[in-house]
């Protein structure tokens, strides 16, 4: 109960913009990246990447590499340590193997490492390698020779079906039924994926940017056959993360070249080589069949997915999973296959079920609506629920039609046009919504809190900064809860010696991570108002400790009572320390303890038995097409979210912006193109795999819609991570069909595919 009423406060002290406390060191560059940690004596690696996509390796030609000066030692299949075990896909199953076999399973595999003095002499060594192969002819993608199709097993349970989806589809006065496609994209971060090993006898330490400090850990650990407590993972800082910075097996190969080299081993790996020794978004093709009455309302939603991955893993997104939850339907059905080809394992991107499969769903409704002649957002709200259709869970809280409202009234929707009516001298004018939505999702956390009697606190926890503000999430919620300043309030993060803490990811971690600190904070303060009412110097003596609070340096009882935090901080002891963990309410109570094991431990938005939680958004934009070249413009975006209880609005801001602008780029220009018979990446650099700039992103207002959820967790907060990102696909297309009358289906929409009519 105390805890509920402390949440409450905390919830209501939330909310006020506040900069980043780690933002002096990361813009005058004292804030230490993993590439930037100085290690003594270090060598240098670089990999050899396979140049074939499927086939054996016959052997290797080494005398020209071993000969450039400096090189120290050339690692392949031939001459590595075994592995203890298999190594685990995105998904925790087997994978795709690296450097283990002969074996060759895509194009730019991890096939060898070569450690050298320098980064130069190590780089022109590996050039120097030849490569015999065995080559069998690969298969790429959807519609290629040699694929191989499965039935999904998606992570969250089996695809949602309810009714009878095909004949409601069938009886239906109003049908779409449409197919879509998205293409593969790849994770360009601006700091490079990167590893640095060192060895202290049986000790391994890792200096590498990562979202889960803990996973690497005991990932590392199980294939080196090391104890877990005797591997550190070190990552103060993440230079952007969007999925593919997890557990990895470039680490593993990293630690064993360091181990044979005795000194520590550096790799950066490279831009283009960082499109093939790590994960990426996987290309989809959907099917979507909507029925609907004449007055709008669902019958029937039909959603089919396929989604390429690799040989040997069955990782797949299946964002049916969500689609199925966004409109009051009574009758669903949904599946997912995967197409095995000869490629690199996909992963986790960003928002990586929604971002695709909203894409579907989202272009349909506009068709729907298109169908019916009725506005798009009316048909929203038309279907609008709040109740989730796959269980009938009511949702913890859903304010997309207010999200719709609020960005409609700013956007200046009313003035949208017929199809192809709207025109500004040469160019064609469209407006397009879409609706955005994410998971809310939850995880364990612990964490070290130490308070001393000069008033300041120290809060310890293995959590990650990827660029989000996540150091200044939890300064802001100490200082809140302990009524301190958070100038006052010291962060320690990035490091796998401190309290595990779940991967920064599926937008857990503003959740996760505050509710951890609010726990400390709670089990701080109880120890402190034990003391001050015992204590008849004090100015609360006597007080029944429900009735005190923390603000303004001082702990504030009935009457205008107020004793001075550092007064009794100082009456309990020179430096008081706490160490708590916080488990989701309804959680299995052995959640910490597969925490500590490494194992993704979430407490999911769409896997609980009280409610569905989500957080909802809407994405209105402007397209302006040249009559003649088909130039697309966008000049102007409105994106409005209600995500629970925002921690603080100004790094918020930029999180729901920087998504806004990532969505219009898997609008617009990101893709990352095959060459269909070798099964080769073509634009593996930042000059050819195409995103937006300044001048492709004019104006992104972000509104923040308010919303007070008590039922997803006690302080409120839904996760905005990756919402952002979600149906601006859709919006863009959809404002492009409002703009020429032309359906854009396939991602990313080019001036070439408005050609075809005037
Ligand atoms: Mo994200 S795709 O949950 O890093």
């Amino acid at each position: 109960m105390a805890q509920q009423s402390s949440a409450g406060e905390l919830k209501s002290a939330y909310g006020k913009p506040a900069t980043r406390v780690d933002g002096r060191a990361k813009v005058t560059g004292s804030a230490q990246y993993a590439s930037d940690e100085r290690v003594a004596n270090v060598a240098y690696a670089y990999l050899l990447t396979s140049t074939i996509a499927r086939g054996t390796i016959r052997g290797f030609r080494l005398d020209e590499a071993r000969a450039v000066p400096g090189v120290i030692e050339i690692l392949t299949h031939q001459n590595v340590d075994k592995l203890s075990g298999p190594q685990d896909g995105p998904d925790g199953k087997p994978t795709t193997t690296t450097m283990e076999t002969d074996r060759v399973w895509h194009a730019g595999q991890m096939i060898g490492m070569v450690i050298a003095e320098t980064y130069e002499g190590a780089r022109e060594a590996a050039n120097k390698i030849e490569v015999d192969y065995s080559v069998e002819e690969p298969s790429s993608t959807f519609g290629s020779v040699g694929v191989e199709i499965a039935e999904a097993e998606a992570q969250a349970g089996p695809p949602p079906k309810k009714g009878n989806a095909a004949s409601a589809f069938a009886a239906a006065p109003i049908k779409v039924d449409a197919r879509y496609t998205t293409p593969t994209q790849h994770h360009n971060a601006i700091e490079l994926f990167a590893t640095t090993c060192e060895w202290e006898g049986d000790k391994l330490t890792i200096y590498e940017p990562s979202q889960f400090m803990w996973g690497t850990k005991v990932a590392v650990a199980k294939l080196l056959a090391l104890q877990a407590e005797n591997v550190r993972v070190v990552s103060e800082y993440v230079g952007g993360a969007f999925g593919a910075k997890g557990p990895n097996m470039r680490t593993v190969w990293v630690a064993m070249a360091a181990r044979r080299v005795k000194r520590p081993v550096k790799l950066v790996v490279t831009r283009d080589q960082g499109f093939t020794v790590n994960t990426y978004r996987a290309e989809t093709s959907q099917h979507v069949q909507l029925g609907a009455t004449p007055d709008g309302k669902l019958t029937s939603f039909i959603h089919e997915g396929e989604e390429i991955t690799s040989r040997g893993s069955g990782y797949n997104v299946s964002g049916v999973d969500g689609t199925a939850r966004m409109y009051a339907c009574p009758n669903i059905a949904t599946s997912v296959k995967v197409v095995h080809a000869d490629r690199n394992t996909p992963g986790y991107m960003r928002a990586p079920p929604e971002t695709p499969y909203m894409f579907g769903l989202e272009s349909a409704m506009d068709e729907l609506a298109h169908a019916l002649k009725i506005d798009p957002i009316e048909l929203r709200r038309t279907n609008d629920t709040q109740t989730d259709p796959t269980n009938d869970l009511p949702f913890s809280s859903r304010s997309l039609m207010k999200c719709y409202d609020e960005a409609a009234a700013r956007f200046g929707w009313s003035n949208r046009g017929a199809t192809g009516e709207k025109r500004d001298g040469d160019w064609l004018v469209g407006y397009g919504c879409a609706t955005a939505c994410y998971p809310s999702n939850i995880a364990p956390s612990a964490a070290r809190l130490s308070v001393t009697p000069d008033g300041k606190a120290m809060i310890s926890l293995a959590a990650h900064e990827i660029g989000t503000g996540a150091y200044t999430v939890v300064a802001i919620t100490v200082a809140r809860a302990l009524g301190i300043d958070t100038q006052d309030v010291t962060v320690h993060l990035g490091d796998s010696e401190l309290p595990p803490v779940m991967i920064a990811g599926g937008s857990n971690n503003a959740a996760s991570t505050a509710h951890a600190a609010a726990k400390a904070c709670d089990d701080i303060k109880a120890k402190i108002v034990e003391a001050a009412v015992k204590a008849n110097d004090s100015a609360v003596f006597g007080a029944d400790p429900s009735t005190l609070t923390f603000a303004n340096k001082a702990i504030k009882g009935p009457g205008n009572k107020s004793e001075p935090f550092k007064a009794a901080v100082e009456r309990v002891g020179g430096r008081i320390e706490v160490y708590s963990e916080f488990i989701p309410d309804g959680m299995p109570h052995d959640a910490m303890a597969k925490l500590y094991a490494g194992k993704p431990a979430f407490w999911a938005g769409t896997g609980r038995k009280d409610v569905t939680a989500f957080a909802f958004g809407a994405h209105l934009v402007e397209v302006r097409i040249h009559s003649r070249t088909r130039e697309i413009r966008v000049p102007r975006v409105v994106s409005a979210f209600a995500s629970g209880t925002i921690v603080n609005p100004l790094t918020a801001h930029s999180q729901y912006m920087g998504g806004a602008i990532w969505g219009l780029s898997s609008a617009l220009h990101e893709s990352t193109e095959i060459d269909t018979r070798m099964a080769l990446y073509m634009n593996k650099n930042l000059a050819d795999y195409k995103m937006p700039v300044n001048a492709d992103v004019p104006s992104v207002e972000i509104i923040m819609v308010a919303e007070d959820d008590t039922r997803v967790n006690a302080l409120g907060i839904k996760g905005i991570g990756e919402i952002g990102i979600v149906g601006m696909n859709a919006a863009v297309a959809n404002a492009v069909f409002n703009a020429t009358g032309i359906r854009v289906r396939s991602l990313p929409i080019r001036p070439e595919m408005l050609l075809v009519t005037t």
